[in-house]
């Protein structure tokens, strides 16, 4: 699927970028299911971000109670001081996770071709194990920051196999909040582990290597319909979307069989509910 070309591009920069990668019917498609999904969506129960006791402890627990089910989430400026909502709910919600591309059969079909099956294999996934499935909306006006991180924090195997798949669903641009990457930055030591415990989860400091200085991040302006793939060490952020359009897009996240997957990963499967690949 991929050329040499593009291989090596991915070896030196840590990702490449795939225009046209879906179609325009292949993306309405998903995007109408997100519509419903929040359409159907009720806030009043468990979400809520705007608890006024324990909040801490009911968000994670929806949170993680979200490994392997679908929820949705609220953009932390959702609310106002009042606990209401701001704008329409549709215009709300920062994303839907975590197992859509196993219990949904619209985001299953999305998510399961034979052409991602190859790119992923291009890309050294040899026997690749899907572990998670966001649909991401950047709301406008409210989408939130995502500040720099590696995707590997969530995903530990080892060796480290973890690569994200990103499929831009609207065009993704600098105004809107596109990613931006630090090219080459994936051959760096990985930073932080988000590590779980039952109910607690907490981030654990690996590596002292400072985060990137926002000077050399390179944005990944991205038409809809392309595939972003990156490195689970790539270290990559978003800046908030201030503009007055979403910028909607769907990610993957898949390791490779082959490694160990930690037991301290937060998403966690059993034997009835198996992570499987792209095929
Ligand atoms: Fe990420």
């Amino acid at each position: 699927m991929l050329n040499e070309a593009q291989c090596a591009r991915y070896q030196r920069d840590g990702y490449i970028v795939i225009p046209g990668f879906k179609s325009a019917a292949q993306v309405a498609a998903v995007r109408a299911r997100a519509a419903q999904i929040v359409d159907q969506f009720d806030p009043g129960q468990g979400s809520s971000i705007f608890t006024t006791q324990d909040q801490a402890t009911t968000t994670d627990a929806y949170f993680l109670g979200s490994d392997n089910t679908i929820r949705c989430f609220f953009e932390e400026e959702a609310f106002d001081a009042e606990g209401r909502l701001r704008q329409d709910k549709s215009l709300s919600i920062n994303k839907i996770g975590h197992a859509l591309h196993d219990l949904d059969p619209v985001f299953e079909r999305f998510s399961r071709d034979p052409q991602l099956a190859a790119v992923a294999r291009d890309l050294g996934l040899t026997d690749a194990r899907v572990w998670q499935s966001m649909y991401i909306f950047k709301q406008p006006g409210i989408g939130g920051e995502v500040r720099w991180h590696q995707d590997a924090t969530f995903f530990e195997t080892t060796p480290i196999s973890v690569t994200t798949f990103w499929f831009a669903l609207e065009d993704a641009t600098i105004e809107n909040g596109c990613l931006w990457v630090e090219p080459g930055g994936h051959r760096g030591p990985l930073r932080e582990r988000f590590v779980r415990s039952g109910a607690d989860i907490k981030m654990e400091k690996l590596d002292a290597t400072p985060w990137p200085d926002d000077s050399v991040a390179v944005p990944l302006e991205a038409a809809a319909g392309s595939l972003v793939c990156f490195h689970g060490l790539l270290p990559h952020y978003s800046a908030p979307n201030r503009s007055p359009v979403s910028r909607h897009a769907y990610t993957l996240h898949a390791t490779d069989g082959r490694s160990a997957y930690s037991p301290h990963n937060w998403i966690q499967r059993d034997a009835g509910f198996p992570a499987r690949g792209f095929d």
